[in-house]
């Protein structure tokens, strides 16, 4: 008969323990649980046995009195601490806040049973008892102000897991907060222990989780002779154009001090990048320097090396040298086959060599220009939006070295017909219309080779844009289909 009984008190616990888990899917200390439904069941069994008493029955009472207590502590974490009702909000206290709590609860719920189960004496149990809390704490020094720490982290939020920190030089993800330690995971897919003392003193930025942007700044130093408005709409630029770099807020630059050697610039960029710093910040200098290079301002070397080797003679004789390279590329290109030396010679010394990184756009779609380019390497691409046709870019063509683009906008003045991008880093040589001038008056051949690309590469775009339509027109749903679909969904008769 206390058999069944006690079986009974099993089975009613299980179930509510089923109807529990339904209403409160965050409880999860299922252990805890079963365990207080096998006491509750022992106890039950016990009362139903004739003579329960002595200490046994009290050791019962005591243990069901204790993991009630643990369970009710179990309930009142998952229905009320981790708010359930707000989960985007996160729990009303931090995971290591609720477990000291959860110790003092059940710290106290053992005193108070020692006292009225036991019949101890509570001053038998507290000055030991601070005795020996006096002398752990003394022995756990360490690993009390890992614990404190952690809880302190915890408290102010400085920083959650999923976010990335900036640590002894590199970016870091949080795991956990752990009660002695924060565990983090590196770019390289190494696991970093830092005890939470040392996160709580060290001075660490939070990158956040990359749902809001952050702000790095690169300091560059510059020239004295480069105009301050033409450095910072070149940084500007390449701020801009630079992979990660978020629209909003916007690039800003500012002119920081001036040096022994140079000015130094401050570039402010914002990114939400922060999973990939190292690669973000690479990204960012890389079209730094690209963009200074194409607006012939040099990073420049301590002013005494400059003038130890800088003398006038070697810059004329590097500029000369450079003037015989663009000279004879330019020899090799059919398109300037007919001319002379001399000629070539002028073009290449009003023309410019311009270096673009991997994505980097040369050229784009409806802006003005007045330019021509020359391919020397690397490879780019030619593109045109077409707005209703398709949701992106239609490649209208790849071109590579020796090859031109920006023939278009030269000889007729239009705005730029297509965007011209680099598929690879490349170089290219910038012919403008004023240096072309004189040589398209003198060279008729030269003007009827432009022509002929030209209207051979305009029709190959309508042809493009022409295909795409086709197929668009082809995939468009017919009317037929619709009315099929409203006829059925408003279960109207065939028309
Ligand atoms: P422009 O219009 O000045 O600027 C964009 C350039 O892309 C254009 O000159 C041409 O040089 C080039 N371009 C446009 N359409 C094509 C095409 N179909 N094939 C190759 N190049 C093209």
């Amino acid at each position: 008969m206390a058999g069944a009984y006690g079986l009974g008190i099993l089975v009613a616990l299980e179930f509510a323990y089923v109807l529990l888990r339904r209403t409160l899917p965050r409880f999860r200390h299922r252990f805890v649980y079963h365990l207080w439904a096998l006491a509750a069941a022992t106890l039950a069994f016990l009362v139903r046995t004739p003579h329960a008493e002595g200490s046994l029955w009290r050791v019962a009472v005591a243990a069901v009195l204790f993991l009630t207590a643990a369970v009710l502590f179990e309930i009142f974490e998952a229905g009320v601490l981790l708010r359930p009702w707000h989960a985007a909000q996160g729990p009303m206290l931090p995971e290591l806040w609720r477990d000291g709590l959860r110790t003092l609860v059940l710290a106290a719920v053992a005193f108070v049973l020692a006292v009225q189960i036991f019949g101890a004496d509570p001053k038998d149990i507290t000055l030991p008892g601070t005795a020996v809390l006096a002398a752990l704490g003394f022995a756990l020094q360490d690993v009390l102000r890992n614990v404190f720490a952690g809880m302190a982290l915890q408290s102010d939020r400085s920083f959650q897991p999923g976010d990335w920190l900036w640590l002894d030089g590199r970016p870091a993800q949080v795991i956990d907060i752990t009660w002695r330690a924060v565990r983090l995971r590196t770019n390289e897919g190494e696991i970093l222990i830092e005890p939470n003392a040392t996160i709580a003193t060290a001075r660490i930025t939070n990158l956040g989780s990359g749902r809001e942007p952050v702000a790095f700044t690169f300091r560059v130093g510059l020239p004295y002779a480069a105009p301050p408005a033409r450095v910072k709409s070149t940084l500007l630029a390449a701020g801009r154009s630079a992979p990660g770099v978020a629209e909003n807020p916007v690039p800003e630059v500012f002119l920081e001090n001036y040096g022994d050697s140079s000015i130094t610039y401050r570039l402010r960029v914002w990114t939400r990048q922060v999973t990939s710093v190292l690669r973000f910040m690479d990204g960012v200098n890389t079209r730094i320097w690209y963009a200074l290079q194409r607006e012939g301002i040099q990073i420049p070397f301590p002013i005494r090396t400059l003038h130890f080797h800088q003398h006038d003679r070697d810059i004329a004789r590097e500029r000369a040298g450079e003037r015989e390279h663009i000279a004879d590329l330019l020899a090799h290109l059919p398109l300037f086959q007919a001319l002379e030396r001399q000629a070539l010679e002028r073009l290449a010394t009003a023309a410019r060599r311009q270096h673009f990184d991997q994505r980097e756009v040369l050229v784009r779609e409806d802006e003005r220009g007045d330019s021509l380019f020359v391919i020397e390497s690397g490879r780019v691409e030619v593109s045109k939006a077409a707005a209703g046709v398709t949701s992106g870019p239609v490649v209208l063509a790849e071109l590579g070295p020796g090859e031109f683009f920006g023939e278009m906008s030269l000889l007729t003045g239009a705005p730029r017909s297509a965007t011209v991008s680099a598929a690879q880093s490349s170089e290219v040589v910038v012919i403008t219309r004023q240096a072309l001038q004189p040589l398209l008056a003198a060279d008729p051949d030269l003007v009827s080779t432009l022509a002929t690309a030209l209207a051979e590469r305009a029709a190959e775009t309508e042809t493009k844009l022409e295909g795409r339509r086709a197929a668009a027109r082809a995939s468009a749903p017919a009317v037929g289909t619709f009315l099929t679909r409203i006829r059925s969904f408003f279960k109207l008769p065939e028309g």
